[in-house]
């Protein structure tokens, strides 16, 4: 069946040109002149993907989203708005009512190649592989309830001082949110949920809130490889050499919806340890007998599916930001033609075999030189990072 888009604008030549650019494609395509539309084309037959604008009359993109993603929400949500509307468009994403923003003016050929690429993406997460492994779990794991009180305050638009108080009356959570920020970044050493906030963003911080629920979910358990203290290590480690390679290469921050990807790429593992622990011993000897055979081949033919499909189907659900989505899934396969973030994803997969030789454990792949090429870095840059982050680090 051919998949159908809404366009929503209130510009009448915006709905025109999308008109115009998407006629010779596969999907059927609706546009809407306001929400109201959107919503009524919705009741009538629910469209796959929805690209709303952000700044609309009545209703605003960012609302039409949120009734989408209550209602409908297997649709694929995207904002494609102007540079003016950045903030609310970045705050949209940050809560999860969005996937992902495109800008105007945009490219045809680039947005229909998005747009297919989130089709595809999307495609795989529910491709029956994944899906039967998924179904076999009695329940996902659920965000904390920490995680919707800082959205609620995000979308208020609440100051730094309030989302740290709230924070700061949960118990245990401040400390778990100082461990994760004094292990997982370069040169970051804070003291508070206040200085961490201000130093690194309310993003980063609510990321660190999902990321560390699911490792305290799964506290002491694991075996070998597949031990969360080895996973914590590992993640971390991943974090640290990530920020720091970036820094070096482009001279300032890696950006904030991607600065947890090193503590996030292998929550898979994560979801393995915490529902699949009958098959974790099969695969740990399975990993020890064949110490070259790919962690992810094991993984289906042991699970059904693997560690990076798993991780990026539950980030997915959870409604994170689909760069980290994407990141998560490519992790192994960087270099798969339907990646768009090519340059942080090849990044991701250069530090994660490089946090292996970290921790003096040969990693089961090799990089390619494709891969340094597609995150403009060669491996002497690498190796400099690893130098720099820890100095006694043998390739
Ligand atoms: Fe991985
Ligand atoms: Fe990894």
């Amino acid at each position: 069946m051919p998949k159908t888009i809404i366009f929503v604008d209130d510009e009448e030549h915006i709905l025109h040109a999308l008109r115009r650019a998407f006629m010779d494609t596969e999907y059927v395509v609706h546009t809407s002149a306001s929400a109201a539309e959107a919503l009524a084309l919705m009741e009538k037959g629910k469209a796959d993907l929805i690209v709303s604008d952000m700044r609309m009359a009545e209703m605003d993109g960012h609302e039409l989203l949120k009734i989408v993603k209550d209602r409908w929400p297997s649709a694929i949500r995207i904002i494609l708005s102007g540079d003016t509307d950045k903030n609310t468009t970045l705050k949209a994403v940050t809560d999860g009512v969005a996937k992902a923003y495109l800008t105007k003016p945009w490219d045809d050929a680039a947005l229909k190649a998005q747009i297919a690429h989130f089709f595809s993406m999307h495609d795989t997460l529910n491709s029956s592989g994944v899906l039967e492994t998924i179904n076999r779990i009695d329940r996902l794991p659920v965000l904390p309830d920490l995680y919707y009180k800082v959205v609620a305050m995000i979308q208020k638009e609440e100051n730094i001082s309030k989302i740290s108080e709230t924070i700061e009356r949960e118990p245990g959570w401040v400390a778990r949110i100082l461990k994760v920020i004094n292990s997982a970044f370069y040169g970051i050493s804070v003291a508070s949920v206040h200085q961490a906030i201000t130093f690194l963003g309310m993003i980063i911080v609510k990321d660190i809130i999902i990321s560390s629920d699911l490792f305290e979910s799964v506290k002491g358990k694991g075996m070998g490889e597949m031990h969360v203290d080895f996973l914590w290590e590992h993640s971390n480690t991943c974090n640290r050499i990530l920020h720091s390679l970036y820094l070096s290469i482009h001279h300032r921050d890696i950006p904030e919806e991607f600065a947890l990807v090193g503590v996030l790429h292998d929550i898979g593992k994560l979801l393995i340890i915490k529902c699949f622990s009958d098959k974790l011993d099969g695969l740990v000897r399975q990993q020890e007998s064949q110490p070259l055979r790919p962690r992810i081949d094991a993984e289906r033919a042991i699970i059904g599916t693997s560690h990076a499909e798993l991780g990026a189907y539950l980030l997915d659900w959870w409604n994170l930001p689909h760069v980290l989505v994407e990141a998560c899934l490519y992790h192994h396969d960087p270099l798969n033609a339907n990646v768009q973030n090519k340059e942080l994803v090849s990044l991701l997969t250069i530090v994660d075999y490089f946090s292996w030789k970290a921790v003096g454990k040969k990693p089961r792949f090799d990089i390619r030189n494709e891969i340094y090429e597609c995150a403009g870095i060669t491996r002497t840059d690498a190796i400099s990072a690893m130098k720099k982050a820890y100095p006694d680090f043998n390739e």
